[in-house]
């Protein structure tokens, strides 16, 4: 996968196939410990422990469509390779927790890619889910929360041309204050 905003799609496309209703993306970048981390947590439905045991295995997937399921197991070969971490933990009924840990200045840790169009296409996807987007970079944090801007807006929809360029604005104008 050549950008990390590549991995959150596909993670976050398993959290919306689970049913989730809200979905939380926290990006973390700590420079004196030289970590990337990347988290993706959803109220779907979750998984059993048989399942969970499983969902690292690129063999296993429950789509009927191919037989072999990658998201997962591609987002840990790539923290992996990067002197990292992967951690995914679901509870059925309840949800999923996945975590993505890099070390930021390995040579081959991937760009992390266009986070203002990543969260503009989620929220289009399904204007039902909310999203939380929280990106840390040592002690400055972005935080962009579609519940609240949905409570702003009130009767304008979150798919409406104008709020979603408000909102790529919002994410494009918060990176940059982070740097
Ligand atoms: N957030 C989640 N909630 C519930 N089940 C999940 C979640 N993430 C993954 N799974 C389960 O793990 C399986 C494997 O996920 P993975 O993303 O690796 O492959 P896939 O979604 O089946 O196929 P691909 O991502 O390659 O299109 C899924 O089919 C699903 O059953
Ligand atoms: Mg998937």
């Amino acid at each position: 996968m050549k950008e990390l905003s590549m991995h959150i799609l596909d993670i976050v496309q398993n959290s919306i196939v689970a049913g989730a209703s809200l979905i939380k993306i926290t990006i973390k970048e700590e420079f004196r410990e030289d970590t990337f981390v990347i988290t993706i947590e959803d109220n779907g439905k979750g998984m059993g422990e048989e399942e969970l045991a499983r969902v690292t295995n690129p063999f296993f997937t429950s789509r009927k469509t191919r037989k072999v399921g990658l998201g997962v197991p591609m987002f840990k070969a790539s923290a992996e390779a990067c002197d990292g971490e992967f951690k995914i933990r679901s509870e059925k009924g309840v949800g999923t927790y996945v975590e993505a840990k890099f070390k930021h200045s390995h040579i081959d840790r991937p760009p992390l890619g266009n986070m203002p169009d990543t969260i503009v296409v989620l929220i289009v996807s399904d204007i039902n889910i909310d999203f939380i987007y929280e990106h840390v970079k040592n002690s400055k944090e972005y935080i962009l929360n579609t519940k609240k801007i949905k409570e702003v807006i009130d009767e304008v929809p979150i798919n409406s041309s104008e709020v979603l360029d408000w909102i790529k604005n919002n994410v494009i104008e918060g990176l940059k204050e982070l740097d």
